[in-house]
């Protein structure tokens, strides 16, 4: 089992790089966008094609895959949820990667009946790949991440999605103003890459399973807490208001939360 997660992990690393290549060449041209649920709601031909493209990877050395991916399947059937499950977004922060051309993921997680066995989440513009899963630990690129330390909400800084902020879901605007500041990307993956990297204490937003999938297993793998904001498990196949943090951090964040109920 380790060796053939072994032979996955230069194979995922090979085909992520060669969709880096391809989506930061794509900055240079002009980007065919449309909208899908509303007008903040973006999808572009690269975000299809980077898709398609892991897809094809995936089912010609693994034909018997369950695929969950953004942009083209996203129901299972039960024997396949059983399955080698890839949970793909090929670019997470697709808003950033047309505005900004900065602060965007491809992100690619691995489930084995159920249970989480790696993810991948690729800064592209900052050519930083963090990688890795229960069995091996967690790496930036080469270099081993150590576990970030058990901050405080009032020590650390909080990540949260701007709607749940703005409308004060979950008493979150105490949350934030209890913490040393709060940071909005518009981008799951780099906001995980912060709580795995110590430079957030927390992160909080509505997230569908191909928005957290990846950053779950690296996560929990480094010993942080990936829970929903009411502190239950999360279902890995549906979407809910999903809570990364410090240990320290899940159970201020849950105080405050339940001081409205
Ligand atoms: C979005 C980003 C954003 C989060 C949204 C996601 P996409 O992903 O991760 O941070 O707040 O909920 O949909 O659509 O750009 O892949
Ligand atoms: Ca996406
Ligand atoms: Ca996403």
């Amino acid at each position: 089992m380790l060796e053939s997660l072994e032979i996955i992990d230069q194979q995922v690393k090979k085909w992520m790089q060669e969709a880096r290549i391809k989506i930061v060449s794509s900055l240079d041209s002009s980007l065919d966008v449309t909208t899908k649920s509303g007008p903040n709601d973006l999808v572009t031909n690269i975000d299809r094609e980077v898709e398609e493209f892991y897809k094809t990877k995936i089912l010609e050395f693994y034909p018997k895959s369950g695929i969950i991916g953004e942009e083209s399947s996203h129901e299972l059937d039960e024997p396949q949820r059983k399955k080698l499950l890839w949970v793909i977004d090929p670019i997470d922060g697709t808003m950033n990667f047309v505005k900004q051309k900065d602060h965007f993921a491809s992100m690619i997680a691995i489930y084995q009946n159920g249970v989480g066995v790696r993810g991948y989440i690729y800064d592209l513009m900052q050519n930083k790949l963090y990688w890795g899963g229960p069995n091996i630990g967690v790496f930036c690129n080469n270099e081993r991440l150590d576990p970030p330390c058990n901050q405080s909400l009032d020590k650390g800084l909080i990540g949260i999605g701007a709607p749940l902020l703005i409308g004060n879901y979950h008493n979150l605007q105490k949350a934030a103003l209890e913490s040393s500041g709060t940071r909005i990307y518009g981008c799951s993956g780099i906001q995980f890459i912060h709580v795995l990297n110590g430079q957030c204490a927390a992160y909080i937003s509505y997230l569908r399973p191909w928005d957290y999938a990846a950053g779950k297993v690296l996560a929990e793998t480094l010993g942080l807490v990936v829970k929903t904001i009411d502190g239950n498990p999360i279902d890995m196949l549906s979407s809910s208001d999903v809570l990364v943090a410090t240990k320290n951090a899940q159970k201020d964040i849950t105080r405050i939360v339940q001081s409205t109920y």
